[in-house]
């Protein structure tokens, strides 16, 4: 499986209109579009379908974080195949064996694990008995690497790191990206495409900067153009 790589538009809305919306502006400039947590638990796998059917060429990149037993991890795989998502994410923290099974369940997408969640400080990792992110991240990494993961998610400051950890066939997917010259919203370790790409980075995930700026398409192309530009 050839690393993914480009931009993928993080759909956050429960609306379905609202995203098969952002998805048809979107759509001529990504690779992929994400849908989470929020957008699943209210709308499915049907909801799912229709903003789909706004983007047909896009890559579907479904943000779940599943983390369970593997035997539920895998049933959680099952269900959502019919999407056939390119991207799927799990927890790293769920285990090698939870890895795999959704690796096992789902060949044809790359699953994707999340390390530490960035909204976790030292002293939360403290507090749970856990070291710190910077030995967490790459050791977690490498274990869900062995597992079956095709790709992490980690922010532009970790990707240089995992990079040299993992070598150039895993796909490192970033978030908390920001077109030069726009707001960081709530994000706080914030990085433009280029930076992020000059890192090591395959995939960058925008939500905000695109789907709230008054003409998303001309947004996304301005993302692209920067992504293509840095590569
Ligand atoms: O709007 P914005 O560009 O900040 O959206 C970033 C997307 O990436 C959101 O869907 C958010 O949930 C996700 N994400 C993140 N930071 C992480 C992991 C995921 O912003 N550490």
């Amino acid at each position: 499986m050839t690393p993914i790589s480009g931009l993928a538009v993080a759909l956050d809305t429960v609306s379905v209109d609202e995203a098969s919306d952002w998805a048809t502006a979107v759509a001529p400039h990504a690779e992929l579009i994400k849908l989470g947590l929020e957008f699943y638990l209210r709308n499915g796998a049907s909801g799912v379908a229709a903003v789909r059917e706004s983007a047909p060429d896009c890559g579907l990149f479904l943000d779940l974080k599943l983390h369970d037993i593997p035997a539920t991890v895998a049933g959680g795989a099952r269900a959502v195949a019919a999407l056939e998502p390119a991207v799927l994410t799990v927890h790293a923290a769920g285990g090698a064996d939870m890895v795999a099974a959704a690796s096992a369940e789902l060949p044809k997408t790359t699953i994707a694990a999340v390390t530490v969640l960035t909204s976790l400080s030292a002293e939360d990792l403290a507090e749970l008995g856990l070291p710190e992110s910077e030995k967490l991240v790459p050791l977690w990494a490498a274990t869900a690497v062995a597992a079956g993961a095709k790709a992490i998610v980690s922010s532009a400051q970790e990707v240089g790191a995992l990079r040299s950890a993992l070598g150039s066939e895993v796909s490192l997917i970033t978030p908390g990206i920001r077109p030069a010259g726009t707001s960081s919203n709530d994000q706080s370790r914030v990085a433009t495409p280029q930076r992020a790409i000059d890192a090591g980075a395959n995939v960058l995930v925008v939500g905000r900067p695109i789907t709230q700026s008054p003409d998303p398409e001309q947004a996304a192309a301005a993302v692209a153009a920067e992504i293509k530009g840095a590569l």
